[in-house]
Parts: C-alpha cells; sequence; structure tokens
C-alpha cells in the first residue's frame, strides 16, 4: 500500500513538473504591456521613414545639408544648416520637423539613392548639370501607405530658381490626384521661384495650397512661431 502510495505521488509530481513547464510558452507569446501594442510614437530613429499610424497628414522634404558639424562652419555650411539647441540640423529638415510636431503627421524624407556630394560647390555643379540634363535621380525609399494620407506637406530648397529635380523623380513615382498638396520651402532669396505652379502641372489632380510657406535660410532659426501661425490660420494644426 505504501508502494502504491509513494508511486501515485510520484506520478502527481511528474503530472505538475509538465505543466508547469508549458506555461511560459503560452505567456512569452503575450505582450508585457498594453502599452506595446497601442503605442505608435515613431522612435528618433523611425522618424526619417514613413510610420505605419493612423495619420491622415504626411510631411515629405529633401534637404541637402553641407556639415554636420556646428563648429569653424564656412559661410555657405553656415547657411545650408541651422542649429537648434545645439543640434545641427538642415534648413528645409528643420521646417518639416516644426510642421510635423504641430500636425500631428508622418514624416517621409527624400533621400537620392545615389548621395549627393556635400562640398559646396561641387553640389552647386551637380544641380546645374542635373537641371540641364533634366535629369530624374533615383530615390532610395518608397511611401508604402500613401493611401491613408489626405494631405501632404511637401518641402525642398530652393536650387537654381526651381526644385531640386529629385523632386522631379518624386513626383513622376507618386499620383496625388484626389489629394491636397502643401508646398514649403527654404531659400537664399528666391522664394518659391515658379515652383508652386510647377507642381500643379506636375500633379494636375490634387489640390494645391498655393500659399504654402516659404522662409530665407537667413531667418529660418528664428521661424518657429511663424510656422505655427502659418499651421493655425490654414487650419492644419492637430
Ligand atoms: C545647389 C544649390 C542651388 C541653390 N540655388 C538657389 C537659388 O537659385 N535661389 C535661392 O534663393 N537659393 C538657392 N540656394 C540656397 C538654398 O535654397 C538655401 O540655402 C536652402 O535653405 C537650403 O536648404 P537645405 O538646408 O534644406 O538644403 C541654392 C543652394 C544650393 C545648394
Amino acid at each position: 500500500m505504501k508502494k502504491l502510495t509513494a508511486l501515485l505521488l510520484i506520478l502527481m509530481l511528474v503530472f505538475s513538473l509538465a505543466a508547469c513547464g508549458s506555461d511560459p510558452q503560452v505567456t512569452e507569446t503575450e505582450p508585457e504591456t498594453s502599452e506595446e501594442v497601442v503605442n505608435t510614437e515613431p522612435s528618433e530613429e523611425e522618424s526619417e521613414a514613413t510610420q505605419v499610424s493612423d495619420a491622415n497628414t504626411l510631411v515629405v522634404y529633401f534637404s541637402m545639408p553641407e556639415t554636420t558639424n556646428s563648429d569653424n562652419m564656412t559661410e555657405e555650411e553656415d547657411n545650408s544648416v541651422v542649429v537648434i539647441d545645439g543640434e545641427v540640423l538642415e534648413n528645409t529638415q528643420y521646417v518639416a520637423y516644426v510642421i510635423q510636431e504641430n500636425t500631428g503627421a508622418d514624416i517621409f524624407r527624400i533621400e537620392p539613392e545615389t548621395p549627393y556630394p556635400t562640398d559646396h560647390d561641387t553640389l552647386v555643379d551637380l544641380a546645374a548639370e542635373e537641371q540641364d540634363n533634366d535629369a530624374r535621380p533615383a530615390i532610395k525609399d518608397r511611401i508604402e501607405n500613401l493611401e491613408q494620407y489626405d494631405t501632404i506637406f511637401i518641402g525642398y530648397p530652393n536650387w537654381w530658381g526651381d526644385m531640386p529635380m529629385i523632386l522631379y523623380s518624386f513626383f513622376d513615382e507618386y499620383d496625388f490626384s484626389g489629394k491636397t498638396i502643401v508646398p514649403f520651402n527654404t531659400h537664399g532669396g528666391s522664394g518659391f521661384s515658379n515652383t508652386i505652379n510647377t507642381i500643379a502641372e506636375l500633379e494636375p489632380g490634387s489640390t494645391i495650397d498655393r500659399e504654402g510657406f516659404t522662409v530665407s535660410r537667413n531667418t529660418v532659426q528664428d521661424a518657429e512661431p511663424d510656422i505655427i501661425a502659418w499651421l493655425e490660420t490654414s487650419g492644419y494644426t492637430k
């Protein structure tokens, strides 16, 4: 009888150990907190690519830094960047960030497959050459979830009185019919030039906000209040 009881006890122990062993496999697949599921905030690293969120506004921009170091900048390098709280940002990039922050938009950076040179004179010559050749430089990434956006802010620097040619590649690649395009740009004195009309020609099916927002590289450093005021008056703030 004692032997039978001992056998029964051993059997019970074996079963209970086997049951414990299978538990973690079930619970490990569960999220540890509900935050993991609902948190769609982009991390800093992710913020340069389109995000999976429910935003219906997208900020797209192209910007070209001529330096990433704020020490001993040449005049040209200084012209091409803005230093905000010690961080070096490109002029158009900074405007894009302020728009994103105040509209709750997703953000997509247009980047060339072949990086542009950072040396000013080489960049200026290449940009002129691209324009002369009506070039269409290849873009590195794609906006995968375009259908979810109805308002698209598009920002670029003025290059040789026009958009950089990579913006033409961008408008060739996407059809924004039925969507609203809101242009913004930074410049060294030329404002938008004729670029708003050009965008309207390239995207005939879209509604273009013809006012847009344009700011000189000389004042972009202090432009945040103006950008916010413009977003508020135009009804774009979140
Ligand atoms: C290749 C090149 C061409 C430029 N051409 C013009 C121009 O025709 N008119 C103008 O106002 N600014 C011109 N600029 C100045 C830029 O528009 C200005 O520095 C802009 O703020 C740069 O923005 P980013 O830092 O976002 O690239 C040019 C700059 C570069 C690099």
